[in-house]
């Protein structure tokens, strides 16, 4: 399918079928959607955290008591829930990390090249770290980023998601511990079948702004 046909026929799963199960091979895509997205400086600032148990997800629903009730469903029906957090902190240890497996990679073949991209990573980071809005702000642009490919690639492999921010993240962090883990959840996707019947998005037509509010030739 044409990738623009995929951008208006993809929608927003409003109820999962709890019996349907993603195959194994649609959960190694995902990882690699989520793994092979692009970030500023190649700096990969997130982790995801993936359940599929029943226990699993009974952690993630943690962050969806009270106004977030709403979408409890969602998690517990899906086959997959993705917890996408952004690193609250980028240490000298982590970018060397992300250095060294660029040179295994084969990215930097000399000493020279490699120094200069630890030089300039660093120099972002530490740019973001004393701006007034910080190194979380760029950090969770980052794994917005990685959503908008888990969505797309999702649509294009036939699964249905649905993107969640309606979620208590103060009690998902403290729930997955990701504190200590220098981690902050950003937003969930649920990932499996719609129960068409129930899901009141399936039938309802897409709605956005035209191309005249929105896009503006220069
Ligand atoms: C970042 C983000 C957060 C969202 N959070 C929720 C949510 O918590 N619950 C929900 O049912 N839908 C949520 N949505 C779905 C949007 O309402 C939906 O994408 C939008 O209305 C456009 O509809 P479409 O995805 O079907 O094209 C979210 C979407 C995005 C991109």
């Amino acid at each position: 399918m044409h990738i623009v046909d995929l951008t208006q026929q993809r929608k927003t799963t409003k109820a999962f079928d709890p019996a349907h199960q993603l195959s194994q091979e649609e959960v190694s895509a995902i990882r690699a959607l989520l793994r092979m997205s692009p970030s500023s400086t190649n700096a990969q600032p997130w982790h995801f955290f993936l359940a599929s148990t029943e226990s699993g997800k009974a952690k993630v629903a943690a962050g969806a008591s009270g106004d977030f009730a709403y979408n409890e469903p969602k998690i517990k029906n899906a086959s997959l829930v993705v917890v996408m957090c952004a690193r609250t902190r980028m240490d000298d240890d982590y970018l060397r990390q992300v250095l060294e497996q660029e040179i295994k990679d084969g990215r930097l073949a000399t000493a020279e090249a490699q120094a200069n991209q630890h030089k300039v990573r660093s120099g972002y980071v530490h740019k973001h770290e004393q701006s007034q809005v910080g190194l979380l702000q760029w950090s969770a642009r980052q794994v917005y980023i990685a959503l908008g490919f888990l969505l797309l690639g999702a649509a294009e492999m036939g699964i249905d998601a649905c993107p969640i921010e309606g979620f208590d993240a103060a009690a998902l962090d403290n729930a997955l511990n990701l504190q200590a883990q220098g981690l902050t959840s950003q937003v969930l996707v649920a990932l499996g079948r719609s129960k068409s019947d129930q899901d009141f998005n399936a039938g309802l037509p897409k709605s956005r702004l035209a191309e005249s509010v929105v896009i503006t030739e220069l």
